[in-house]
Formats: C-alpha cells, sequence, structure tokens
C-alpha cells in the first residue's frame, strides 16, 4: 500500500459519516444508492433512499413495479431518466439474470443509467473488485494533488484522471479506498473552502504547494443555461383537469403536465392559441424554475374553451386524483398554491 492509501484510509476510518448505503452488502441496495446519488447531494438523497429500499426491497419488487408507480417515487429529485433507467434495468435483471444481480464490472456496467463511474462503484463496494471510481469529489482531490490542469470534460481528461485514480486504489481493499477518496473531496477537499489545513494527505498535495488548489479542477466549457417561457393552460370540467403526458426529446419524459404552448415571450401568441378554442383566458400567476442548462418562467392560464380537444396523450384526472400521476415539481409548487386545486 503507498503512503498515500494509507494515510487516506486511516483519516476515512476516524471520519467518515455513517451513512446507510455504507453498512449495505446487497449489491442491488448499494446499485440503487448510487444512481440516486448521481446527481443528488447525500442529504438529498437520504430520504429517497430508505423510501425506495422499504418500497422495492428487492430488484423483483421494483421490476414488478409500474413505472408511474417509480417515477411517482422519484418525484422531486430530477433527471427522470435515472428512474426510468433503473425501472427498465431492474426489468432486465429480473427477466434475463432471474432476479440476480450481475457479478462482474463488465455484466454491471451494461445495465441501463450505469456508467464506469457507477459500474466501479458497484464492483468495488458490493464486491471488493480493484476498480477505481472517478466522481466530482474524486476528480477534484486528484487533480489537487497532482497540480494537474487537463479539463475534466474532455476524453484525453477523462483517460488521465482514471488512469491515475487506478494507480492510487489500494488493491487489497478498493472498497474502503474509493469510499475514502470520494469522501476526503466531500468533506476536506471541498470546490471553495478547501480544508487543507487539516487534510490528511496536506504533505502530498502538489496543488497545495503551488498554491493552485482554488483553480482546479480545470474544465473545459462552461454550462449554457437557456431561457424558455412555457404557457400552461389549465382547463378545468367537473373537477377534473387537463393533463399531459410528456413525451421524450425534452425534460420530464414519462412526467405529467398541463397543456403547454412554449415561446419566447411573456404571454401565448394568438396564433398558438387558435386551435384551443378558447372563450375565455385569465393570467393566474408565474413561475420561475431552475434547471441546471435551463430557466423555465412557467406561466399558469386559467382557460375556459368552447370544445374539449380531443388529442392524443391528454388525460382528464380528476382533482382527488392527482396524486397518482408524477408531476414535475414546478406543477406540484403551483398545484400548493393555488386555491383553485385541493391537494394535501
Ligand atoms: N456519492 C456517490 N456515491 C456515494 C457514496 N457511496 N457515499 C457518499 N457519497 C456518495
Amino acid at each position: 500500500m503507498t503512503d498515500f492509501a494509507i494515510l487516506i484510509r486511516e483519516w476515512y476510518q476516524k471520519n467518515a459519516r455513517n451513512l446507510p448505503w455504507r453498512a449495505e452488502n446487497d449489491p442491488y441496495k448499494i446499485w440503487l444508492s448510487e444512481i440516486i446519488l448521481q446527481q443528488t447531494r447525500v442529504s438529498q438523497g437520504m430520504d429517497y433512499y430508505y423510501k425506495f429500499t422499504a418500497h422495492y426491497p428487492t430488484v423483483k419488487d421494483l421490476a414488478t413495479a409500474s413505472e408511474n408507480e417509480v417515477l411517482n417515487d422519484w418525484q422531486g429529485l430530477g433527471y427522470y431518466s435515472r428512474a426510468r433507467n433503473l425501472h427498465a434495468a431492474a426489468k432486465y435483471i429480473h427477466e434475463v439474470h432471474a432476479g440476480i444481480f450481475p457479478g462482474s464490472y463488465e455484466e454491471i456496467r451494461q445495465l441501463k443509467g450505469v456508467g464506469d463511474y457507477t459500474a466501479s462503484a458497484i464492483a468495488s463496494f458490493a464486491y471488493n473488485l480493484p476498480h477505481a471510481v472517478v466522481d466530482g469529489n474524486v476528480y477534484r482531490v486528484i487533480s489537487r494533488l497532482l497540480n494537474e490542469a487537463t479539463p475534466i470534460d474532455t476524453t484525453k481528461g477523462k483517460k488521465l484522471f482514471k488512469m491515475a485514480a487506478e494507480e492510487l486504489l489500494n488493491r487489497k481493499d478498493p472498497a474502503t479506498h474509493n469510499q475514502a477518496m470520494m469522501e476526503l473531496g466531500a468533506l476536506v477537499c471541498a470546490p471553495k473552502n478547501p480544508d487543507c489545513i487539516n487534510c490528511p494527505v496536506q504533505n502530498h498535495c502538489l496543488a497545495f504547494a503551488e498554491k493552485t488548489q482554488l483553480s482546479l479542477p480545470v474544465k473545459s466549457k462552461k454550462t449554457k443555461v437557456r431561457d424558455r417561457y412555457f404557457h400552461y393552460l389549465i382547463i378545468r370540467h367537473k373537477g377534473a383537469v387537463m393533463l399531459k403526458k410528456r413525451g421524450s426529446q425534452d425534460v420530464w419524459q414519462g412526467l405529467y403536465d398541463f397543456p403547454l404552448i412554449e415561446n419566447t415571450k411573456n404571454q401565448p401568441d394568438k396564433e398558438q392559441l387558435k386551435n384551443w378554442n378558447i372563450q375565455q383566458i385569465e393570467k393566474d400567476t408565474m413561475l420561475k424554475h431552475i434547471l441546471t442548462h435551463q430557466r423555465i418562467y412557467a406561466h399558469f392560464w386559467l382557460v375556459e374553451v368552447k370544445q374539449f380537444p380531443d388529442k392524443d396523450r391528454y388525460v382528464w384526472v380528476d382533482m382527488a386524483e392527482l396524486d397518482a400521476y408524477p408531476m414535475p415539481q414546478l406543477l406540484i409548487r403551483y398545484l400548493k398554491s393555488a386555491p383553485h386545486f385541493e391537494v394535501e
């Protein structure tokens, strides 16, 4: 074992947070935790981990649930493709592997929604296989340790950091080593306020020596944020409201929202409203909703129509039944704030 590996291991054993999936050796539950944590902070993911392991204690329970049910439980966590892939992969394990979670890196990597990071995490945590994990935390730790400014979002950078992680890996106990690397990134080697004074590997850190830690890691692209203007038509009839199941090619695939008109303005165009046979339209409210790559300005319009549209994918849902339909957080916020809807 290298000095570096010994130091982070000792530090981890004294300082690690007590997280439920760390005491777990069921690969299925480790997989669940890793998918939940992919784009989610530990504090937010925890409740969902408990909810999913309670509601779906085995692969079979998840595989035999409906997609609506799974999306409904995922509601509020965002990046819903994770839930759809999770469900599809559970069905695959149930049907092709007789419900037994695959035991090799290669087979795990084949599962929908599982990339190199997640396959390495499951292979090491569940089976102690020697695969180094490289997530956002690990990129930060290694880029600083080596004072390495190759951008992490390039093919060259990804290869370089993966190779460095494999070299640093403690092959005797990959599970603890990987957890320790991530924990160091989460608790000490933080993005803006790294706690270098208390870092167990300060003496090994080239960025600390050069005082470059705050400019590492480097990314080549800035995340572009796009403004979108949504106009939701609230069409009600006898205690029911019209919803639409969202299709692919956009955010919130498979979730439900109201009939939607999109443009680049603060109100819908006359032309866009033409198809809707509108008798009366009244602005209700506007909510701003921030996603990683989009700023959505959502305008909600109370609409009376002369004739109900008869279109594919539109459904009438009783107001009391709205809970059974998975929806984006934006709509949950709206429903909670709107006196015309009775939701708990
Ligand atoms: N983020 C992703 N996986 C994690 C894990 N196993 N422990 C803590 N944070 C994580």
